[in-house]
């Protein structure tokens, strides 16, 4: 029987990367989405995807979304991943509460409700593979980041208290944290600093001297999730092309 991957927040960048290294790695793959209607997912057989709209910050919403999800899929998650996150940057001083409320809830609190419903899941059938994508922000922070570090950080802490609660039965939690990664999330800083010709002052901070790809994150997920990777749990990769460095 294929084994499955739920990717939540697949629509585009990392996630889609993501999704399709699954689908080409010939799993089952459902991914969820929520303003971005995905087309890309429509080249492969209907039977090995399931896409539907889903907001993290809507929790009957999430509970629906998995009751579909576990149909399509009989009950099996063999790899989950929630890659949805957002940002929107202020300095502190001039961040509404309701911007910093709306960072929380997709970065975390989303990441909490799933940890919860999928967990529960994989503790019972005694395997599985959490992956929650964080970001080097969560340690390093980033001037009018407060809200994206914080939250960032908090689902670090997250991947620790879930590893300690469910690695015993082994479902491994772990933490992949990019650097700069070329997606619509970094797009107006990209495009701001070329037309600027600053990029220079980002790549001198980046060891490699060039920003990530979306499926250099899928590759190393994809990685991390095969059956030979036994004892490691807890963790958070970095993966940024040697930006903390
Ligand atoms: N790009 C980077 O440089 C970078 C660096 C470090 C960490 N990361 C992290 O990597 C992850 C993916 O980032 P990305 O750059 O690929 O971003 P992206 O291209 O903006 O994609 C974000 C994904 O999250 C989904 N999403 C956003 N709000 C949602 C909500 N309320 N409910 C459900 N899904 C929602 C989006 O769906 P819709 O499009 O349908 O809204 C989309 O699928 C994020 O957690 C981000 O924080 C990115």
């Amino acid at each position: 029987m294929a084994k499955t991957a739920l990717v939540i927040g697949g629509s585009k960048g990392i996630g889609q990367a993501t999704v399709e290294k699954f689908l080409q790695a010939g799993y089952k793959v459902g991914f969820s989405y929520n303003s971005t209607i995905p087309e890309f997912h429509k080249q492969y057989p209907t039977d090995s995807v399931f896409a539907s709209p889903c907001n993290v910050t809507q929790e009957e919403q999430i509970k629906s979304f998995l009751k579909e999800f576990k149909e399509f899929s009989a009950n099996q998650i063999d790899v989950f991943v929630y890659n949805t996150g957002i940002t929107i940057d202020n300095l502190t001083v001039s961040t509404s509460t309701e911007d910093y409320d709306k960072v929380m809830d997709t970065n975390l609190r989303g990441a909490w409700i799933y940890l919860r419903e999928v967990g529960h899941l994989m503790f019972f059938r005694r395997r599985g593979r959490m992956f929650f994508v964080s970001s080097v922000s969560a340690s390093r922070g980033g001037r009018g980041q407060l809200s994206y570090a914080a939250s960032k950080a908090g689902l670090e802490a997250l991947v620790r208290v879930g590893a300690q609660e469910f690695s015993r039965v082994g479902v491994l939690v772990n933490g992949i944290a990019p650097g700069i990664i070329e997606t619509d999330m970094t797009k107006n800083i990209m495009s701001y600093l070329k037309d600027n010709q600053k990029n220079d002052a980002l790549f001198d901070r980046i060891a490699m001297r060039r920003v990530g790809q979306p499926l250099e994150v899928a590759n190393l997920i994809h990685a991390l999730s095969q059956d030979e990777i036994t004892y490691m749990t807890g963790q958070t990769i970095h993966i940024d092309g040697g930006y903390m460095l």
